[in-house]
C-alpha cells in the first residue's frame, strides 16, 4: 500500500484569493461549445449514457452494445464489444469527411524550418510508415519503442504504430540510456524509432548514439531487432549493419495505400512510464475506445474547440502524456489545426514561443505553471512586443498554478480576457479530470474547480470519508472513467497496491486536495514520494537508488523542495562510506549530480547535494524525511524529539546553512 506522509490537514480558506472570481464573458458564454450547465447533472444521473454518447461521435467499425464492465474491479473495461482503428479515428475519417486539406500541423523546427501538413498528407504518410512497420514485422499486440524529438515523425511513428493495432511506447528524449533500455525491456520492445538528435537551445541532442548506448548495456542482448532512424539533424551517426536502418531509406518504397482494421476497444494502445514511489517506474497501459473517446470530448469541452477555426497548441513533448492526449490524440481525433514546436521557449531568445503565436495566429495556448513562472521572470516587456490578440482560451497542466502566475497569464498573455483552463490530470487518468468549462465556470485562480461530467471525484480522509466544505483531504475518484488506466504492464498487483488499497472500491491518486465552500476543488500537492519538478513527476526512491548506485555513497535521502520556479526542486543528502577516500567531499557535489542525470536524465538532476555524516533517523531507523525538506526550504524544521540522536539535525543544519 501507497505510505502517506503529510497527510493534507483542514486548511483555512485565504478570502482574499478568492474574492475575485472571472465569470465568463457573455459574449464567450454565447459562442461556447458548451453553455449549458444540464451537462452536469445529465451526465450524473447515468454516466455510462453520457459517455456511451460521447463514444459514438468516434466512427466504431464495430460498433458496442456494452458500455461498462466492472465485474472484475479493479479492472474496467470500457465498449468491449466495439471494435474501432484509433488513427483512422484521427486521420482517414477527416479526409473521408472532405477535410483532407485541413492543416493538420504547422510545424516549427527550432533552427526555424517549418513544414505545414495537411490531414490529407499526414494520412498518406502514416499509411506509408504503416506499411514499412508492417514489412519490419509490427504487427497487432506487439510493442515500439519511440525515442524521438518534437518533429512530425514523432506523431506519424505513433499513429502508424496504433493502426496496426500495435502499441507505443514512447521514452521522452531527455532520459538516459539507462532509463531507456529499463523501458524498452520491461515492454519487450522489438523496434525502436529513433532520430539522429534534435535541436534543443541551439544545439544538436543526440539521440541516436543514446540508443546506442541502451542496446549495449548488460551486455547488448536486448529484445530489439531493428532500429529506425529519422534523420533530423545529420550530424553523423553510427548505423549498425543489419540492425539499423535509415527511415529516409525506407519510405520510399512503400505506398501510400492501407486499409486501416478495426480492433477491439480494450486493445493496448499504448504503455508511457511515469515515476511512482518505488524505484522502478510504472508501465501505465491505456487501452483504444475510452481513452480516445475521452481525451477527444475533454479536448473539445474544455478548451471551447471551434476545429474549422481554431489554431491550437500545447507545449508538452509527446514523452509525457500531455503530449499524447493533448498533441497527439485528442486534437487529431478532433480534427484540429495545431502548432508543433521542436525547441526550447529561450531559442533563440524569450520572445520566440510569442512569435510563434503570432505568426500562426494561434487562438488556444496550453503550457505548463513552470513556463509561465520562467516567462514572468523574464518580464512581460517580451510577450508586449508581439501581437497576441489571437487568443482567446489559454490551459495550464501539470501542477496547481499559483494566483500570481495565473494573473499573469490571464493579463498578459491573455489580454485580461481569455479564460484561463487549470486542468487536473495525470498519466493514470489519461485525459482531463478536473478542470473548469469556459463558457460556465467562473475562473478561480489557483482553482482546477470541476470535475469534468461524468466523472465522480470525492475528497475524503484518510478513513475514506467525504470532507466538508472548506476542508482539506485526498483526491479520489469513485467511479470508473473511460480513460483510466488499465493496468501497470506486467505488474497487476502493483496495480491493485498503489491506487486501489488505500480506500478499497475507489481510485486514489495520490494529491491532497481540499473543497471551498463553493465545492470547488483546489490542489494541494503529492501527499506521497513523488515529485513534481517542472511538471515532470520524479520519484524520491528512484533517485536514491540512482545515487546509492555511485561506489562512494553509502545511504542517501531525496526531498522535493518548494522552488520559485520549478515548483518543486531535487534536494539530496548523501552520506558517503567513510573507508573509502575515493572520491572528497568538495567534488562529490558535481560528480554525484553528473551520476544521476546520466542514471535516469537531466530532468532528475538534483538542484543541490549536501554531504553529510548521518541522516536524521527515528528510534526505528526510518529516515525523516519532513525534516530533510523543512530544512531545504530554509524553514524552520520544528519538533526533532521523534528522531534517535537529535544531535544529527544541528550537524546537518550547520552543513546546509553553510554550503547555501
Ligand atoms: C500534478 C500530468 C495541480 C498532480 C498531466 C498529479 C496538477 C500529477 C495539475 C500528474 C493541476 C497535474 N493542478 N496539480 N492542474 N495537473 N498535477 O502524470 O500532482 O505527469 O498527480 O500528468 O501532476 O502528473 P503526470
Amino acid at each position: 500500500m501507497t505510505e502517506l506522509h503529510g497527510t493534507i490537514e483542514s486548511h483555512p480558506l485565504n478570502p482574499g484569493e478568492e474574492a475575485t472570481t472571472y465569470p465568463p464573458t457573455p459574449e464567450f458564454r454565447a459562442q461556447a461549445n458548451i453553455n449549458d450547465s444540464s451537462v452536469y447533472w445529465r451526465a450524473a444521473q447515468d454516466p455510462e449514457a453520457y459517455w456511451a454518447g460521447r463514444a459514438n461521435e468516434l466512427r466504431w467499425t464495430k460498433p458496442f452494445t456494452e458500455v461498462l464492465d466492472w465485474s472484475n474491479p479493479p479492472f474496467a473495461k470500457w465498449f468491449a464489444d466495439g471494435e474501432l482503428n484509433v488513427a483512422a479515428n484521427c486521420l482517414d475519417r477527416h479526409v473521408a469527411a472532405g477535410l483532407g486539406d485541413r492543416v493538420a500541423i504547422h510545424f516549427e523546427g527550432e533552427p526555424g524550418d517549418t513544414r505545414s501538413i495537411t490531414y490529407a498528407e499526414l494520412t498518406s504518410e502514416v499509411k506509408r510508415a504503416a506499411n514499412m512497420l508492417t514489412s519490419l514485422g509490427v504487427k497487432a499486440g506487439d510493442r515500439v519503442a519511440i525515442y524521438m524529438p518534437m518533429i512530425p515523425e514523432a506523431v506519424i511513428s505513433m499513429l502508424a504504430v496504433v493502426r496496426l493495432g500495435a502499441a507505443h511506447s514512447v521514452v521522452f528524449g531527455g532520459f538516459s540510456a539507462e532509463s531507456l533500455r529499463a523501458r524498452i525491456d520491461d515492454a519487450e520492445a522489438e523496434l525502436v524509432i529513433t532520430a539522429d538528435g534534435g535541436y534543443r537551445k541551439g544545439r544538436v541532442s543526440a539521440l541516436k548514439p543514446t540508443v546506442d548506448d541502451a542496446l549495449a548495456l548488460h551486455g547488448g542482448g536486448s529484445t530489439v531487432q531493428k532500429v529506425l532512424v529519422v534523420e533530423r539533424t545529420a550530424q553523423g551517426v553510427a548505423m549498425e549493419a543489419g540492425r539499423d536502418l535509415w527511415w529516409h531509406e525506407e519510405i520510399p518504397s512503400f505506398d501510400d495505400q492501407h486499409e486501416p482494421l478495426g480492433f477491439p476497444a480494450e486493445n493496448p494502445l499504448f504503455i508511457l512510464y511515469t515515476s511512482g514511489t518505488t524505484g522502478k517506474p510504472k508501465g501505465i497501459l491505456h487501452t483504444s475506445g475510452g481513452y480516445l473517446t475521452q481525451a477527444s470530448a475533454t479536448h473539445r469541452d474544455v478548451f471551447d474547440l471551434k476545429p474549422e477555426t481554431d489554431v491550437y497548441w500545447c507545449t508538452a513533448d509527446i514523452g509525457w502524456i500531455t503530449g499524447h492526449s493533448y498533441v497527439v490524440y485528442g486534437p487529431l481525433a478532433n480534427g484540429a489545426t495545431q502548432v508543433i514546436y521542436e525547441g526550447t521557449p529561450e531559442t533563440p531568445d524569450w520572445g520566440r514561443w510569442w512569435s510563434i503565436i503570432q505568426k500562426y495566429g494561434v487562438t488556444i495556448f496550453y503550457t505548463a505553471p513552470t513556463a509561465i513562472r520562467a516567462c514572468m521572470k523574464v518580464g512581460r516587456q517580451v510577450p508586449e512586443q508581439y501581437d497576441l490578440s489571437s487568443i482567446r482560451v489559454l490551459g495550464s497542466v501539470g501542477e496547481p498554478i499559483n494566483p500570481e502566475a495565473w494573473r499573469w497569464y490571464h493579463e498578459v498573455i491573455g489580454a485580461g480576457s481569455a479564460p484561463i483552463v487549470d486542468t487536473w490530470w495525470q498519466t493514470e487518468t489519461g485525459a482531463i479530470m478536473i478542470a473548469p468549462l469556459p463558457g460556465l465556470t467562473s475562473l478561480k485562480p489557483g482553482s482546477a474547480q470541476v470535475p469534468q461530467p461524468g466523472i465522480d471525484i470525492s475528497i475524503v480522509n484518510d478513513a475514506g470519508d467525504r470532507v466538508d466544505r472548506g476542508q482539506g483531504g485526498l483526491l479520489t475518484v469513485r467511479k470508473p472513467w473511460p480513460s483510466m488506466v488499465r493496468g501497470i504492464w506486467g505488474d497487476p498487483d502493483r496495480f491493485v497496491d498503489t491506487y486501489w488499497s488505500q480506500f478499497g472500491d475507489r481510485y486514489f491518486a495520490g494529491d491532497g486536495a481540499r473543497v471551498d465552500e463553493d465545492g470547488d476543488v483546489w490542489l494541494m500537492g503529492r501527499v506521497d514520494d513523488v515529485m513534481n519538478v517542472s511538471g515532470h513527476r520524479l520519484s524520491t526512491a528512484e533517485i536514491e537508488s540512482a545515487l546509492v548506485e555511485h561506489h562512494a555513497v553509502a545511504e542517501s535521502a531525496v526531498v522535493g523542495a518548494d522552488d520559485e520556479t520549478t515548483g518543486q526542486a531535487v534536494v539530496a543528502y548523501c552520506v558517503l562510506k567513510s573507508q573509502q577516500n575515493i572520491l572528497s567531499e568538495e567534488d562529490a557535489e558535481g560528480e554525484l549530480k553528473k551520476h544521476v542525470a546520466a542514471q535516469i536524465g537531466a530532468i532528475a538532476r538534483p538542484r543541490n547535494i549536501y554531504i553529510v555524516n548521518e541522516l536524521p533517523k527515528t528510534r526505528s531507523g526510518k529516515i525523516v524525511r519532513r525534516i530533510l525538506k523543512q530544512l531545504a526550504e530554509g524553514k524552520d524544521v520544528g519538533d526533532t524529539s521523534t528522531l534517535a540522536d537529535t544531535m544529527v539535525m544541528s550537524v546537518i543544519q550547520a552543513k546546509v546553512s553553510g554550503i547555501k
